[in-house]
């Protein structure tokens, strides 16, 4: 005999029950403000792209292991986008004559990623996605990453509750490929290993790190260590990648960006990272990890074989920044979007309570009526249930006199409103 079907959400995406919704909701607008704020404004894709878009320059561990991917019934080979980077690299491609450059762009896709499913890490998770292209200046650089510092603070974090920390992929070629000169495959090696670093321990580090640089192991845990661009040897300072990074850091500081420094170990997983790259990270104890990050990568929209575009942005995910916000204890606590609730007292006044629901919602207030004739504290607990901030009941004196108790659920204050004045107690017109 066949089983009742599962309730449970797919492995690794989540429902979203109304209260939960509700903090979505509250993460994405707040994203919108901080964002628009600097002038990025909002575009859109599918979640359905050619598979072969994936394969061209994304980090392999993503494409081999990570995508949703199936062939349609037209034999095309799809994917379900793991990242929406490679998507706008694409419209930029296609549109790059008519559109006007520099372009400040911004989205909040869902993405899918195969992943084992953990604290932080899910299978469906949306991202808010702030990207520049056509401009490859330090400033350009300094202000994403001001973007990403203000949206932090827009959640009402403080410089002392997070750190953004920077490295330079040039910098990071020029460690592997000049200082330890390793050849393409040793390089690649060694930036998956520094990307590792930080979840293994030394003794596994330093041992798999021998493999790579041999009896230099010790330069390279030094460099990995130093925490100023100073502090790293002579030969690595006056080298592009350098250079630059002291000026980031330095434009970033004059901005108030106080929490944000120097960290060799920041390699970030794409392939596509060309210069600047960083990742944000939670101070606190109980969520001491990596929040989101992001970095400039300037030949992705010439793999479409149309002139370069260069560009700069980072990706904030929804799970990350929800974790942050719980743990900071930063997260504003569950209204609901329906301003009252309309207890009917007796059946024949069900009318007139819709009337007056009318009468709220031409002026903007969101009502609800109960038409269920459940004994009042039925009906009150309804409307406390759901966070419902008012209710007003209805029975035939309101409906005579026209006048309307209206109860402040949380503080149990109640107050007389006349019909006229209803729409401006709710600050409405
Ligand atoms: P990413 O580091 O792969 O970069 O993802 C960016 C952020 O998205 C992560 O730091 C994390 O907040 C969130 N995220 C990623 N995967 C998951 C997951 N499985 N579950 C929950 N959250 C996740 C990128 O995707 C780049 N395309 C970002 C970018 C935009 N770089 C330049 N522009």
């Amino acid at each position: 005999m066949k089983k009742g079907l599962s309730t449970e959400a797919y492995k690794g995406t989540r429902d979203f029950y109304p209260e939960d919704m509700a903090v979505q909701n509250y993460i994405f607008s707040t994203m919108r403000k901080a964002v628009e704020r600097y002038g990025y404004v909002e575009y859109g894709a599918s979640i359905l792209e050619e598979t072969a878009l994936y394969e061209a320059k994304t980090g392999s561990e993503i494409v081999n292991e990570q995508t949703y991917s199936f062939i349609d019934r037209g034999e095309r080979n799809v994917t379900m986008r793991p990242e929406m980077t490679p998507t706008v690299a694409r419209m930029v491609a296609a549109k790059r004559r008519d559109l006007p450059l520099p372009l400040r762009w911004y989205s909040i896709p869902n993405l899918f990623r195969y992943e084992r499913p953990q604290r932080g890490r899910l299978r469906e998770h949306w991202q808010l996605n702030v990207d520049m292209f056509g401009s490859d200046t330090i400033e350009a650089d300094t202000e994403v990453v001001a973007v990403a510092h203000a949206v932090m603070h827009a959640f009402g974090a403080k410089n002392s509750d997070f750190t953004i920390h920077v490295n330079h992929r040039k910098l990071i070629n020029d460690i592997a490929r000049t200082f330890f000169a390793l050849d393409d495959d040793a390089s690649q090696k060694l930036m998956k290993l520094m990307d590792k670093r930080a979840k293994m321990d030394a003794d596994a580090f330093e041992k798999a790190a021998e493999e790579i640089v041999g009896d230099r192991t010790g330069e390279l845990v030094s460099i990995l260590e130093a925490r100023a661009v100073a502090k790293l040897p002579e030969a690595l300072l006056n080298t592009d990648g350098a250079r630059e990074l002291v000026a980031l850091l330095e434009m970033l500081k004059s901005k108030g960006i106080s929490n944000v420094s120097f960290d060799p170990t920041i390699v970030r997983g794409f392939d596509y990272y060309t210069g600047m790259v960083f990742e944000v990270f939670d101070v606190s104890d109980e969520n001491n990890r990596a929040l989101f990050g992001g970095g400039r990568y300037d030949d992705l929209v010439s793999i479409f074989d149309v002139e370069k575009v260069s560009g700069v942005g980072f990706g904030m995910g929804d799970v990350t920044i929800r974790d942050y916000l719980e743990t900071h204890k930063i997260l504003p606590a569950f209204t609901s979007t329906t301003d009252v609730y309309i207890c009917v007292l007796e059946a024949d006044v069900v009318t007139f309570a819709d009337d007056v629901a009318d009468h709220l919602r031409t002026s903007d207030v969101n009502v609800a009526v109960d038409y269920t004739g459940r004994k009042v504290p039925a009906q009150i607990k309804t409307a406390e249930k759901q966070g419902i901030p008012y209710i007003i009941c209805i029975g035939e004196e309101e409906k005579e006199i026209k006048q309307f108790k209206v109860k402040t659920l949380a503080s149990h204050e109640e107050k007389t409103v006349s019909w006229d004045d209803l729409p401006a107690f709710f600050g409405k017109k």
